[in-house]
């Protein structure tokens, strides 16, 4: 299994940072109130021994870290298990995520389950420093306590990893973690999850795993102009900043979303990595790779029954008619993109785009590359890739990279003959488009 990327959701707070240093300076007060006042109650609790930890409670704990894919973040590739130091970057410099192994000098080995609560369910340290939303923590408040506590067991029973933390390398502004009472202000609320009693048990199942554990938000959801998810758009998604990566939307909309899959196309999607309606791939491929590959088919299932549930909006597609340049532009690259298509793809994705089930997914009919950006489809031409290696599907096949081999312009008509041929609804893409991911990152 090759691991391209690393799967790092920045999550807005940096674009938040811009615009609201004002805004934190005059909802410093109160929040600070609040902070000093909730850090005071920690406190008083925090010489609380941590609960004996059995092995049922670990091995729960140890599922539920995979449900949260802290691993992702929390360790780099093929170093020790949550020792952190695994680089986050950003245009304003870069985050080093912290040890989170049981070792008491570098790790949260000295940490009490009270203050490992705190953490998940506030977004604070042990020491009541406010944390960088690249913490999912405004996903993991939903976690509940005994779920909390068992992650916590199982963290104490890894191996130390006697390794200290690297210091964010973030410039000022953005180093001032005080800007961060704005973003919460405006972002975050804390509550654990509340089971619906109108709905099924398995539907809170899923509901429980998909806004906390497995904070699924942080990239499928846009990020507005303040630099947090907008609840309003929530599930309808966005491009992942810095990454350029498209996260589409998980709604019932039939054209973006979910709308048209069946529960069956969703498991096997998120369990396997492939399946009748397209592979996993870019950030997505590592979702499933560290996290949800492990989860059991029932959990699964439940998260595909409530991802069914969410609505879907008439504004998720762009709908605006195209203008005469796009057009224009659209005729003049489709028929070389059609060759191209039939000399280097058909082979795999087959003459119609229908693809070669369950290994080479369709391209006909495949919402992940027909969104209004057309990051996706242009950066698989450009750098290929490979399906995670699952235990369903061990032995996943790849695609070759073609930014060698086709020009800009090529890239740019096979992208666009891919999101307009065989019904699909994309709209064209531009030789510039193409030339602008040439860099992008490989993560
Ligand atoms: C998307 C990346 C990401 C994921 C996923 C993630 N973390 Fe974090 N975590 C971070 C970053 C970045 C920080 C540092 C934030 C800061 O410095 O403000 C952090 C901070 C922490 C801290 C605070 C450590 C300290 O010394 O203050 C703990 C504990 C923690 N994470 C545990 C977890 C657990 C448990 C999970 C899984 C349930 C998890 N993290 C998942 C990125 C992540
Ligand atoms: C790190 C960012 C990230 C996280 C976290 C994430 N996704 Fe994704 N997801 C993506 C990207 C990017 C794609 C597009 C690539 C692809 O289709 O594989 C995607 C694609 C998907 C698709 C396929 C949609 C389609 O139309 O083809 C589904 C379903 C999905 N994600 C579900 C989830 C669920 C459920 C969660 C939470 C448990 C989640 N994702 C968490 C980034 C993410
Ligand atoms: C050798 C077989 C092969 C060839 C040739 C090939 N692909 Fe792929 N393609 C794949 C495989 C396998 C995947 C799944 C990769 C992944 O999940 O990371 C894929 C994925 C994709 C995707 C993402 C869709 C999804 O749901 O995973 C796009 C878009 C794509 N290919 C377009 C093309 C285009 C355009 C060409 C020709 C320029 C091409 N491919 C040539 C095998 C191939």
């Amino acid at each position: 299994m090759r691991r391209l990327r690393s799967l790092i959701a920045v999550t807005g707070w940096l674009l938040a940072a811009l615009t609201l240093n004002a805004l934190a300076q005059s909802a410093a007060p109160t929040a600070n109130a609040a902070d000093a006042a909730s850090a005071a109650a920690a406190a008083a609790t925090a010489n609380a021994k941590p609960m004996a930890a059995n092995a049922v409670q670990i091995a729960r704990g140890e599922y539920l870290a995979r449900a949260g894919d802290c691993i992702a973040c929390h360790t780099v590739p093929s170093q020790q298990m949550f020792g952190g130091g695994r680089p986050m970057e950003t245009p304003f410099g870069t985050l080093y995520t912290p040890n989170i192994s049981s070792d008491k000098t570098y790790g949260i080995g000295a940490w009490s389950a009270d203050e490992f609560y705190r953490m998940l369910h506030e977004g604070k340290s042990r020491d009541g420093t406010l944390l960088y939303p690249a913490m999912p923590f405004a996903s993991y408040t939903r976690v509940t306590r005994a779920d909390s506590d068992s992650i916590y067991a199982y963290l104490m029973s890894t191996q130390a990893v006697h390794q200290p933390n690297r210091a964010h390398t973030l410039r000022f502004p953005y180093n001032q973690r005080s800007l961060l009472l704005g973003w919460r202000a405006l972002f975050f609320r804390a509550g654990e999850f509340k089971p619906d009693p109108k709905q099924s048990v398995e539907w809170n199942r899923g509901a429980y795993l998909v806004q906390g554990l497995g904070h699924c938000t942080m990239c499928h959801t846009e990020i507005n102009a303040l630099g947090g998810n907008s609840a309003s758009k929530e599930f309808q998604g966005g491009l992942i900043p810095l990454q350029n990566w498209y996260a589409p939307s998980l709604t019932s909309n039939k054209e973006a979303g979910l709308g048209d899959w069946s529960i069956d196309d969703i498991v096997d999607l998120l369990h396997a990595g492939v399946s009748n309606r397209g592979a996993v791939y870019g950030p997505m491929a590592e979702v499933v790779y560290d996290s949800f590959q492990y989860l059991t088919e029932d959990d699964v299932r439940a998260v595909a029954v409530y991802l069914k549930s969410l609505p879907g909006h008439s504004n998720e597609v762009d709908q605006s008619p195209r203008s005469q340049v796009v057009t224009e532009e659209s005729n003049r690259l489709a028929p070389l993109g059609q060759k191209i298509y039939e000399a280097q793809c058909a082979v795999c994705h087959a003459t119609q785009g229908q693809g070669k089930l369950p290994h080479f997914p369709p391209l006909a009919n495949n919402q992940s590359i027909q969104m209004n950006s057309a990051v996706n489809p242009i950066r698989m031409v450009l750098n290929g890739g490979y399906a995670p290696g699952t235990i369903k599907n061990p032995m996943p096949y790849g695609m070759p990279p073609f930014a060698q081999s086709l020009s800009d312009e090529e890239v740019a008509a096979v992208v666009t003959y891919i999101r307009t041929a065989w019904g699909n609804h994309g709209a064209p893409v531009s030789v510039k488009e193409v030339n602008a991911l040439r860099s992008a990152p490989l993560f």
